[in-house]
């Protein structure tokens, strides 16, 4: 696995510059912290490796990024999940589905076998037949884990997605995302303290 970021630069349309050629290069599985001050451009970089900029906002944006040397903008729309899932800080623009299952299952049709298998591994077999809108918070953002992973995607990142999780939740996501690292994933924590990463193996800063 490797994701190289080469001389990233991000300019909204009216001209605010948002990320300033930013560049970055990992190879082989890692949980790698990303920090910065709020507003220096984390959730627009974490749109870019996902695709989302430039594949569904407009942005200016000049630089590659690589995973594994296939350059993403050569991705499809309909692709990039199986390279890149993303977790974000709010679970309530994640949720699309009133149940569980589906949302777990979304967006690849999956079979209820396979989605129980994931929703086992991460340990929430029991929300299973759940509506979605009754999960606490901690509970969503697994839910959300759980359906980014039914994709088998190559990176994972997770913005800001710690701040408002409690002990429980956060020992049991670090804990998944530590044995999806030894299946050879490169996982991103984003937060704007090191303090609240809870565990890394690299840290790079956001300037
Ligand atoms: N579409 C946009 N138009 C203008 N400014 C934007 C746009 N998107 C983001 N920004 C600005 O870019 C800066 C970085 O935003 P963001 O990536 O959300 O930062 P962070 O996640 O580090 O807090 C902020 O000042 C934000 O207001
Ligand atoms: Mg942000």
């Amino acid at each position: 696995m490797k994701l190289e970021i080469k001389d990233l630069f991000i300019e909204s349309v009216d001209g605010n510059k948002i990320v300033n050629d930013f560049s970055f290069i990992q190879e082989d599985e890692i949980i790698i912290g990303l920090i910065g001050k709020g507003g220096c451009g984390k959730t627009t970089l974490a749109y870019a490796i996902s695709g989302i900029i430039p594949k569904f906002l407009n942005y200016y944006k000049k630089g590659e990024i690589f995973i594994d040397n296939i350059n993403i903008d050569t991705i499809e729309k309909s692709e990039i999940g199986k390279y890149v899932g993303i977790v974000f800080q709010n679970p309530d623009y994640q949720i699309f589905f009133n149940n569980v299952e589906s949302e777990v299952g979304f967006p690849v049709n999956f079979s209820k076998g396979q989605t129980e298998k994931i929703m086992e591994l991460l340990g929430i077999e029991d929300l299973k037949n759940k509506k979605t809108d009754y999960l606490s918070y901690g509970e969503k953002k697994l839910v959300i884990l759980a359906s980014n992973l039914s994709l088998d995607p190559k990176i994972i990142v997770l913005d800001e997605v710690f701040s408002s999780l409690d002990k429980y939740y956060k020992k049991k996501i670090i804990n998944f995302l530590k044995q999806l690292k030894k299946q050879g994933k490169i996982i991103i924590i984003i937060e704007n303290e090191i303090d609240k990463i809870p565990y890394f193996d690299r840290i790079t800063e956001l300037l």
